[in-house]
């Protein structure tokens, strides 16, 4: 990689407090295990050189390392300086309990579009970046640029459609009722991942593979209920205008420090599950002149 550019991060919503990043790491606890299925299902392999795009607390990044080993190299790279140390941290400390496991793994500061490397990866990858920006198709044009010919580009994005509680609730539903609100608000398109097959054929690459996972999860799982309540509260911080009926469902939810018991309370008496936003993911292969079909 041969710059780090010291321009202000980027359009994410929920930029990067410590609260924000704690969100993050606990959101990845959720979706981990289907990004890695994912990583491994498009064709990540040892020894590859991979870059995760929009790496966060550095989450994929380490997935991806996990999957190329000692033999390859991870790059995340992320708008944000403070993540970024974070990620570093983290890193530092899984060296530490297992020396080796995460290979070639290091984190820089880039931000889309500006973003060059020294040489092609083999993989361009990222979670919950496409969504964020301006014009993802022309991101993506750009990333290409940066692979290998018959290389690997795959983003994965969330759905938040399938949002809700079932059966309904009233508190959780007002929870997740202010969640949606709030992110259409905010400016964060529901359908981003939904909408990744044409992003990628708009950008001039066809998708050979998608998926779709939603996970969800009721009072007894130990990740799906604080998500949602670090979620609400994440965005209820930032006092963006409601709708007519905000006050009113305001008012249901109540203090945000005492909510997440409440929301056990109530989905103890009422067995519900909540379902969470679908992990939609995309990939494609960059094009190789020297041809040869794309590959799954
Ligand atoms: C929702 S977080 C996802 C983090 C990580 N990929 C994960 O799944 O945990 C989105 C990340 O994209 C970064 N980001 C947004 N726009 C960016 C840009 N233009 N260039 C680089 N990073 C960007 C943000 O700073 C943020 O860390």
């Amino acid at each position: 990689m041969s710059r780090a550019l010291e321009q202000p991060s980027s359009d994410y919503l929920l930029s990067h407090s410590p609260t924000e990043t704690d969100r993050l790491v606990l959101q990845a606890r959720l979706y981990d295990p289907i990004t890695e299925q994912v990583l491994r299902q498009a064709g990540i392999r040892p020894g590859m050189r991979v870059l995760d795009v929009g790496c966060g607390a550095g989450d994929v990044s380490f997935l991806a390392a996990g999957i190329v080993g000692p033999t390859g190299a991870v790059t995340g790279v992320d708008a944000a300086a403070d993540v970024l140390e974070v990620a570093r941290s983290r890193a530092a400390a899984r060296r530490r309990s297992r020396p080796g496991a995460l290979g070639s793994l290091r984190f820089e500061r880039m931000t889309l579009p500006d973003i060059t490397l020294e040489e092609p990866v083999d993989a361009v990858i990222g979670r919950l970046v496409l969504g964020h920006l301006p014009d993802p198709v022309a991101a993506l044009r750009l990333l290409s640029g940066l692979v290998r010919p018959g290389g690997l580009i795959l983003f994965q994005d969330f759905d938040n459609f399938p949002l809700r509680v079932e059966p309904p609730t009233p508190l959780a539903g007002a929870v997740l009722e202010a969640i949606a609100e709030a992110l259409t608000v905010g400016g964060t398109s529901l359908g981003a991942g939904a909408r990744l097959y044409s992003v990628f054929h708009r950008a001039g690459l066809p998708p050979v593979g998608l998926s779709a996972t939603t996970p969800m999860g009721g009072v007894e799982d130990a990740t799906v209920l604080p998500l949602v309540v670090q979620t609400y509260r994440a965005l209820s911080r930032m006092a963006l205008p409601g709708n007519s009926g905000a006050e009113e469902r305001e008012r249901t939810i109540g203090d945000v420090d005492t909510l997440l018991h409440r929301v056990r309370e109530e989905l103890t008496e009422e067995p519900a599950t909540v379902i969470m936003p679908t992990a939609v993911t995309a990939w494609c292969r960059t094009p190789d002149p020297a041809g040869g079909a794309p590959t799954r």
